[in-house]
């Protein structure tokens, strides 16, 4: 099984992706996950990537690509890739990746979610900087600890209200046409991203029983 989950910023593809590691025997590629990694290392790349990412851009189509290439390698576990791809470009570098490599994605599924809840699921989001929970707070759950870890929780610099709306602006421009490049392949799902995340893992567990 290799899952390309899909959506829009604060969709819901990493709170679906750690429930999907607690059911299935995968492995977790964020992309997301791992440029805020290299920016946290302090290296000459993270500094570059920092000034894209936090500005809500895209990082070059060329470099994620080569560093996916090298994560998708280093495992023989089907794989759940989240952020990947994002525009065309590297649709297409996937489709022939795997073509390379003797695999398959077999799933692509998109997390459908109303674009003016966005805003507010970013901006009252949360990760543990120990386990990379996430965390939704707000006045239900104030918390400033990780419930999981006890890990300190963070913001990520890019989930401030206009950034939200920046990398809205890329989703609907770069990524959109990603669901296009794959709603004809029969391997493209929607489920609505707009229901507890228990229901829309109910959910996208029953298209991976089919
Ligand atoms: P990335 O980290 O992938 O960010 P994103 O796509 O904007 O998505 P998010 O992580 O914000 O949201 P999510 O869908 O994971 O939602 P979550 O589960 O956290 O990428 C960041 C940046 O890196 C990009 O902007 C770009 O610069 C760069 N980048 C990454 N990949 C790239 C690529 N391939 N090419 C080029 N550049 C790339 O949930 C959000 C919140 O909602 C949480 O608080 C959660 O608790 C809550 N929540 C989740 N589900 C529900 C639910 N069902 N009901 C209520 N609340 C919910
Ligand atoms: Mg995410």
């Amino acid at each position: 099984m290799n899952i390309i989950l899909m959506g829009c910023p604060g969709a819901g593809k990493g709170t679906q992706s750690a429930k999907l590691l607690q059911t299935f025997p995968l492995h977790h590629i964020s992309t997301g996950d791992v440029l805020r990694a290299e920016m946290a290392s302090g290296s000459a790349l993270g500094k570059q990537i920092a000034e894209i990412v936090n500005q809500g851009n895209l990082v070059p189509d060329e470099l994620m690509i080569t560093m996916l290439e090298n994560i998708v390698k280093s495992t023989d576990k089907g794989i759940i890739f989240d952020g990947f791809p994002r525009t065309v470009a590297q649709a297409e570098a996937l489709d022939a990746m795997m073509k390379r490599l003797q695999r398959e994605i077999t799933h692509v599924i998109m997390i459908d979610l109303p674009q003016e809840e966005v805003v507010n699921r970013i901006c009252s989001r949360k990760q543990c900087k120990q386990c990379k929970a996430i965390v939704r707070v707000d006045e239900k759950n104030p918390a400033e600890k990780c419930a999981a870890c006890g890990g300190e929780l963070y913001t990520r610099p890019d989930d401030t209200p206009e950034k939200a709306a920046r990398r809205l602006e890329v989703y609907r421009n770069s990524t959109l046409p990603v669901k296009t490049y794959y709603q004809n392949s029969g391997k493209y799902v929607e489920v609505n991203g707009n229901q507890t995340p228990e229901k829309v893992f109910e959910d996208i567990q029953k298209i991976l029983e089919k």
